[in-house]
């Protein structure tokens, strides 16, 4: 096997367990949040592997998020998707959280799309929209690469300047607006949750330069980046920040409204992931 990196023997006893079970080797991955649940629905050919069936893999406990790797085509491209992902929120550590990507790093993506579901900060967002991240703020405080071997050809002290790749950016805007979706290109930033954020702490993120909010993606995308993996990620916009309108946030009202665009997303990756 390839790409022997990590020094968590669990990823290469994972990877074996899948090669085991699919020969599908895959160039693009994907990890899916809250309403991007019917990608997996639009690929060819898929193969499904949850995660509880894989022994040393950690198993998902949050509504919404079922644990699978599943294998496929997409496009006509192989592709992996993590269909549920581990947040530092339930207490898990980075070595959990990391998983998906480093087992999906050993079976050879060059490619990690990551999605999630976002609260909107700026103003002109409305629920529904998406938001194409071109930069993010890490407000989680916690640093992925924290306890990672420094070597030659991975540095930890890397750089962040273009975290996510401009051409699979345009490109996911473009197939948006063929679409009829309307997207965004802003700043997301990562809180640790899971808690929602007070009014004064969205007015904060907004002052500080963020766009939408979110309790995952950053740190992933940091790992990706580390890995030197091309990076891309979209929020489906669930809700405007707390504050911004009138209402409570509710965690089932935030599940169902990111249900209600899956068929639309689906569609989008499908498309953007041909053009990759
Ligand atoms: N805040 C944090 N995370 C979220 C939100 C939010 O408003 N909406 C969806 N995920």
């Amino acid at each position: 096997m390839e790409r022997k990196i990590f020094e968590d023997e669990r990823v290469y006893d994972i990877a074996e367990q899948i090669y085991a079970r699919t020969d599908v080797t895959p160039s693009v991955g994907l990890i899916l949040g809250s309403g991007w649940g019917a990608v997996c629905r639009g690929l060819e050919e898929p193969i499904t592997i949850s995660y509880a069936s894989l022994q040393n893999m950690p198993t998902c406990g949050v509504k919404g998020h079922s644990g699978n790797f599943v294998f496929g085509k997409l496009g006509c491209k192989n592709v992996v998707v993590a269909q549920g992902r581990f947040h530092l929120y339930e207490g898990k550590e980075f070595s959990d959280v990391l998983m998906p990507i480093k087992v999906m790093y050993a079976l050879g993506i060059d490619t990690l799309i990551l999605t999630n579901a976002a609260g909107g900060l700026n103003r002109a967002y409305r629920r529904g929209d998406l938001m194409v991240l071109k930069d993010h703020i890490n407000f989680t405080f916690r640093n992925p690469l924290i306890g990672e071997k420094a070597t030659e050809e991975y540095p930890v002290f890397c750089d962040m300047t273009n975290v996510y790749d401009e051409a699979i950016r345009n490109i996911i805007l473009e197939e948006c607006e063929a679409l009829g979706l309307c997207a965004h290109s802003g700043v997301y930033i990562q809180v640790l949750g899971p808690s929602y954020e007070t009014p004064a702490e969205i007015q904060a993120f907004s002052k500080l330069g963020a766009d939408a909010v979110g309790m995952s993606t950053v740190v992933e995308a940091v790992f990706a980046k580390y890995l030197r993996l091309k990076v891309a990620a979209i929020s489906g916009i669930t809700n405007m920040g707390a504050g911004i309108e009138d209402e409570r946030l509710d965690h089932h009202d935030v599940l169902s409204q990111a249900r209600k665009n899956e068929e639309n997303y689906s569609m989008l990756i499908k498309r953007v992931v041909k053009r990759i």
